[in-house]
């Protein structure tokens, strides 16, 4: 049995899932993976959410700067989203020889580049399995499994909160505004819900697989972008009588002439196994030459299932800090044309 140090900064919706099914399983993940996850530091606004999670005082700070420094903690998790200052807990933490465990897509989205060659030189990790998708194990699925193919497309529906309203307006005929406020109360949506309505929230995820299954690097920036905020309850009903569902489509396609990234509401045929993923459900589509047409669905947001993605991570890291495994490698593109087409 190897101990490993866990600080986690951030005990929100995503950072409260992770405590509680650490707590839940922790025996098990003993028992199976000669893995004990200690939570040595817990960084979070208000001691309250410690103290109702159970996180203990000793572990408590308001600094994140206590949690990378502390030389008991070997995994950082990183749940606080936003660019700043989850920028400089990376690199603090990479400093400090730690990998960093994530779900912020934001900053993935705009710099994954850059941060995962800073990891490289300091030979730790970045694992962001609840980055996109949330629950559903897409980027493993992408880094691990797929790798034997040229992956072509990837798409779905990635962002819970705008398909929640979606299928909400489509069912009961209310305005997307009138939606969202319940979206917001069930934990689905951004802490500012424009980067869901935007397109934002997706168009960080699909740069992040997009990246990860072609093996270039896209950016948030690269990704042409249209929420839903124009989308009425009468453009449903049409769409409806034509035989078509309309959701919102976080597209990444390899082609001859370049890579095409988008996000943008689009009609679907009611028949189309995309059109029965409803409420806060993601579903991602992925198309590799070898393989064919593969789906993979699932709860994209929530605490349980995020958490579900983040302890997957930490657990495949405590194998490699167990086994001194090498850092990835940087990664080379995978055929065809790379280039980011201009949008
Ligand atoms: N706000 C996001 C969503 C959460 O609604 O899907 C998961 O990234």
């Amino acid at each position: 049995t190897r101990s490993v140090g866990i600080g986690i900064v951030g005990l929100g919706t995503v950072g409260g899932g992770v405590v509680r099914l650490i707590q839940k399983h922790h025996d098990d993940y003993v028992a199976a993976y000669g893995a004990d996850l200690r939570i040595v530091r817990a960084c979070a606004l208000e001691q309250s959410r410690a103290e109702e999670l159970g996180t203990g005082a000793e572990a408590f700070t308001t600094d994140w700067h206590d949690v990378v420094s502390d030389p008991a903690v070997d995994i950082v998790i990183e749940l606080i989203g936003g660019e700043h200052p989850a920028t400089e807990i990376f690199e603090s933490a990479f400093a400090a020889g730690k990998h960093v465990v994530t779900a912020n897509k934001a900053l993935l989205g705009r710099h994954v580049e850059a941060l995962g060659a800073k990891a490289a030189a300091a030979g730790v990790q970045i694992r962001c399995e609840a980055a996109a998708g949330g629950g559903i194990p897409i980027v493993g699925t992408l880094e691990h499994d797929l790798v034997g193919n040229q992956v072509l497309t990837i798409a779905g529906i990635m962002n819970g909160t705008t398909n929640y309203i979606l299928t909400r307006m489509a069912a009961e005929g209310l305005d997307y505004s009138d939606v969202l406020a319940d979206a917001q109360r069930l934990g689905y949506a951004e802490a500012d819900p424009t980067a869901d309505v935007d397109g934002f929230d997706a168009a960080s995820k699909i740069a992040i697989l997009g990246s990860i299954g072609f093996r270039t690097r896209i950016t948030t920036d690269d990704v042409y972008m249209q929420g839903i905020r124009d989308i009425t309850s009468e453009d449903i009903a049409v769409a409806r009588d034509m035989g078509y569902v309309i959701k919102l489509l976080a597209i990444a396609r390899n082609t001859d002439e370049g890579v095409d990234v988008r996000v943008h509401p689009a009609m679907i045929p009611a028949t189309h196994q995309l059109a029965a993923v409803n409420g806060a459900m993601n579903a991602v589509f992925v198309v590799g030459d070898a393989v064919g047409e593969t789906m993979f669905y699932g709860a994209g947001a929530g605490s349980f299932p995020t958490a579900s993605a983040v302890v997957g991570d930490v657990l495949s890291l405590s194998e490699h800090i167990s086994r001194g495994t090498a850092p990835m490698a940087e990664p080379e593109p995978f055929g065809r044309n790379l280039s980011i087409r201009d949008i």
